[in-house]
């Protein structure tokens, strides 16, 4: 089976790109469930219903989150009562988002979990030490477990690698918003990213219109935030399992240039 996972979705750019182009995407790679990060749906600073809702209708089946998916107050209850928004393990108990999602399809069930980094992140409990508590609760609903490491460290995530390889389907990276080039299959049958990229604008800095982003790093002032439209990309990866034994058979970065979308 075919998973497809996208990359920090960012801001109206971002959801529009994925609005138009995701149903022909999904048919023309024969992609059975598809996951994206959505921590930066809304303008870049989180997600709110208006802006989560368009995406699952669709085709996105999981939305994860991470450390920017709670920046949008009014939108703490809609996660609250959408268990398709995973939340990052890591975070506290009563943190709005499910710790993790098992969806059914065709007699085939993938669970998506979230993970968040430690190093160069806001403070959270280990992400090795909540994966492993919770391991075989996450296992007992599918030995199909994808799950999105959102760290900025590049050593975090290949740890995390090599730590659940031979114990999930895939770990794929996100949050720095660029995508590396690094994916492989662990020798014990695990896909790995470390970064999956942005969907959204890259004539940026990661998201944000570039000329705001120099003129804050020259000058220290802050400046409010503007997303641009141009640069689009499909940041991600398609990612194949044996649906038999939970490892991966493949792994491809989805790395799409699109045309401005409205
Ligand atoms: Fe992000
Ligand atoms: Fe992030």
């Amino acid at each position: 089976m075919n998973i497809l996972f996208l990359g920090d979705v960012f801001g109206k750019p971002g959801r529009n790109l994925v609005i138009e182009r995701l149903p022909q995407f999904l048919e023309t790679h024969k992609i059975d469930f598809c996951v994206v990060n959505g921590e930066n749906l809304a303008d870049g600073r989180g997600l709110t219903e208006r802006t989560c809702k368009p995406l699952f209708h669709a085709g996105v089946d999981i939305v994860t989150g991470g450390n920017h998916l709670w920046d949008r107050n009014e939108s703490l209850d809609f996660i609250h009562k959408t268990p398709q928004i995973v939340k990052p393990l890591n975070y506290p108990f009563r943190t709005p988002g499910s710790r993790w999602f098992t969806l059914e399809k065709k007699n085939v069930a993938l669970t998506v979990v979230s993970l968040a980094g430690q190093i160069y992140m806001p403070p959270t409990d280990s992400p090795f030490l909540a994966i492993d508590k919770y391991y075989d609760d996450i296992r007992a609903n599918s030995n199909i477990i994808l799950v999105d490491f959102h760290a900025e460290s590049t050593a975090e995530k290949r740890a995390m690698g090599w730590f659940l390889d031979g114990r999930v389907s895939a770990l794929i990276g996100t949050h720095t918003h660029i995508q590396t080039a690094d994916e492989e299959i662990l020798p014990r049958g695990m896909a790995y990213l470390t970064d999956a990229g942005m969907t959204g604008p890259h004539d940026s800095v990661i998201g944000i219109r570039k000329n705001i982003i120099l003129e804050k790093m020259l000058t220290a002032v802050p400046i409010r935030y503007e997303v641009p439209d141009t640069g689009l990309q499909l940041n991600g990866a398609i990612i194949k399992i044996d649906v038999l034994t939970g490892k991966a058979l493949s792994i491809t970065r989805v790395k799409q240039h699109c045309e401005a979308v409205n």
